[in-house]
Parts: structure tokens; C-alpha cells; sequence
């Protein structure tokens, strides 16, 4: 055999020894595609799409949103449980989606703890009572005696069973003892013109989607879901100190892949998220917006993995309890 040949003979050799992780590019290689269960223009997108762009940055590859919106979020969160596990399809969703429709839905096509690998917790929202601005009533306890008279005709907004907006008003109807119809959206980006329009008279939502509109003056804010007032509206009392003990509902989000995903790749898509929550004009542009970033050494997916199965073992029996049916 001529010298060139050897030498040839000797290099195919060597491919076809070679494991084929040494051959295969190191991931991610192309744009990844991240799915958030609702609309655009809603709380999901917002945040999803804060943390994705410095995420894309630290990857050196683009992350696009892709809104797939519809029945209180399973259809999208069903489409990510379903993605071919890669890393190149990833979930951003919140507990709603997660956790409490396991209560409200008889079946789900999905299992939130056996179908995906967490890769970490990319903040918790604060939720606020915003009524159209024409409702008469300036406080909750004013709301809530206006709920009562008029149970026919006030309509609350939400998107859609097992959404966090449906667990926040969910929760307030039920304390308050009123039935209500329900106005369902495909998330509350578009739930929140529809109320700043009057088409609707409330709504408990995400802080970080509301805010602006408050701000603005189009909607008015009657209550906040946590214990403790939030900075970004001190004038605004909590449900709890208004008259409803007890009530509290805050919504944290996290960032998923399907299961079977290789472990290379969430461990480069945790170190990406890292990089964002521990990135400066992140955190002051989402702490701004009432966001609760976790610390970025907290964003692990076994810390994921521990608030998914303590937000399954809270809602679960409270919804029950509540008496609510599952559909
Ligand atoms: C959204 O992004 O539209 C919301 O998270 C919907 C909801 O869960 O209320």
C-alpha cells in the first residue's frame, strides 16, 4: 500500500475509534426553543423572556420564545413533556401548570414530577386584586360587599383552569363565599386589556404584569396576595389584613426539559440561569417589578425538584378541601 493510502487507511481508523461524544459539537449548537404555556404579553412571557435573553448570551446561542397558549396552560406544558428530550425544547412555566391543576383537572396528559428534569427556579411573583377602573368600590372591604350584591353579573378574569389567575381568584371567591362567573383567556397579557377596557370587572394577577397598568391608573389595585405589603405599592393592604385571614398566593416559575434530556445539557442550561439571576441589571430590572429572585447559588434543580413536590403536597388537599370538583 502506497504511503498516502496507509496514511488514509490510518485516519478512518481512528474515526471509527473515537467515542461519539468526542465527535459530536458540544451543545447547544443551534437557537433553542422555549415554551411558556400562555399568551405573549402576560406575566410567563415577561420573566421567560428577561431571563432567556442573558440566558442565550451565556450559551453563545439564541433562546426564542415560543407562546403556546390555551387550557390554563397544559396544552404547552404538554407539548415540552412531549419535545424530543435534547435540551433544544424547554418549559418555562409556573406552579399553576405544575402543581395545582393536578387538583382541578380528573386527567392531565402529563406528570409534572415523572415527565421533565427540573434545571431551576426562575423567581416567585406576588399577585394583586385589580378591579376595572369604573367598579365602585375604592378598598376591599367595599369590593367585597359590591362581589356579594351583585353575584349575577360580576365577572372575574382568568387564564383558564389551573392558571395562577384562576388559583388567585379561585381562592378569593371561595373565601368570600361568592360564585362568580369566570371569563377565561388564553393568558393575562390579553385578560389585562380586556380589564383596562371595562369588558370585565376583576382579577387577581402577577404583580410583574399589573404593575405598569396600576401605575398608570387604568385598573385599580384593592389588594395585595402576600403577608406583607410590597414596596412597589405601599398604599395597596394585603387581602390577609383587609379581612381575608389567611389568604396567600404567591406563584414561582422554573425552567423544565423533558425528560431523557442529557445531563450535559441541564447542566449548561443551569449554568446559563446562574449567569442571568446572578446578572446585576437582571435582578434590579425584575426586583423592580416585585420579582422574588432566588439567590443565584439557590437556583438548583434539585431546589426546583423540592418546591414542585411542596407546591403539589400545599394546593392539592387545600384545593380539595376547598371543595373544589376537579373537571
Ligand atoms: C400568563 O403568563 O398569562 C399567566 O401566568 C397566566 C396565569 O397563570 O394566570
Amino acid at each position: 500500500m502506497k504511503r498516502r493510502n496507509l496514511l488514509a487507511a490510518a485516519a478512518a481508523a481512528a474515526l471509527a475509534a473515537a467515542p461519539v461524544g468526542a465527535m459530536a459539537q458540544a451543545y447547544p449548537t443551534k437557537p433553542i426553543t422555549v415554551i411558556v404555556p400562555f399568551a405573549a404579553g402576560g406575566p410567563t412571557d415577561a420573566l421567560a423572556r428577561v431571563l432567556t435573553a442573558r440566558m442565550g448570551e451565556a450559551l453563545g446561542q439564541t433562546m426564542i420564545v415560543e407562546n403556546v397558549g390555551g387550557a390554563g396552560g397544559t396544552i404547552g406544558v404538554n407539548k415540552a413533556a412531549k419535545a424530543t428530550p435534547d435540551g433544544y425544547t424547554i418549559l418555562f412555566a409556573h406552579m399553576g401548570t405544575l402543581a395545582v391543576n393536578i387538583a382541578l383537572y380528573k386527567t392531565l396528559p402529563y406528570d409534572s414530577q415523572k415527565d421533565f428534569e427540573p434545571i431551576g427556579l426562575g423567581g416567585t411573583n406576588p399577585m394583586v386584586l385589580v378591579a376595572k377602573k369604573g367598579l365602585p368600590a375604592k378598598d376591599f372591604k367595599e369590593f367585597e360587599a359590591y362581589v356579594k350584591a351583585n353575584q349575577k353579573k360580576a365577572q372575574y378574569g382568568m387564564a383558564g383552569i389551573g392558571a395562577a389567575s384562576h388559583l388567585g381568584g379561585l381562592m378569593l371567591n371561595n373565601m368570600m363565599k361568592v360564585d362568580v362567573l369566570e371569563i377565561p383567556y388564553k393568558g393575562t397579557g390579553p385578560a389585562l386589556n380586556d380589564l383596562v377596557s371595562g369588558q370585565f370587572d376583576y382579577m387577581v394577577d402577577q404583580a410583574v404584569n399589573v404593575l405598569p397598568q396600576i401605575k398608570a391608573g387604568t385598573i385599580k389595585a384593592l389588594g395585595v396576595s402576600t403577608l406583607k405589603r410590597l414596596p412597589q405599592l405601599p398604599d395597596v393592604p394585603t387581602i390577609d389584613e383587609s379581612g381575608l385571614k389567611g389568604y396567600e398566593v404567591t406563584i414561582w416559575n422554573g425552567f423544565f426539559v423533558a425528560k431523557g434530556t442529557p445531563k450535559d445539557a441541564i447542566d449548561k442550561l443551569n449554568k446559563a440561569l446562574v449567569t442571568a439571576l446572578g446578572d446585576e441589571k437582571v435582578r434590579s430590572r425584575l426586583i423592580e417589578q416585585a420579582v422574588d429572585l432566588p439567590e443565584p447559588k439557590d437556583a438548583t434543580p434539585a431546589a426546583l425538584a423540592a418546591q414542585l413536590k411542596a407546591s403539589i403536597d400545599k394546593w392539592v388537599p387545600t384545593i380539595k378541601a376547598a371543595g373544589v370538583q376537579p373537571q
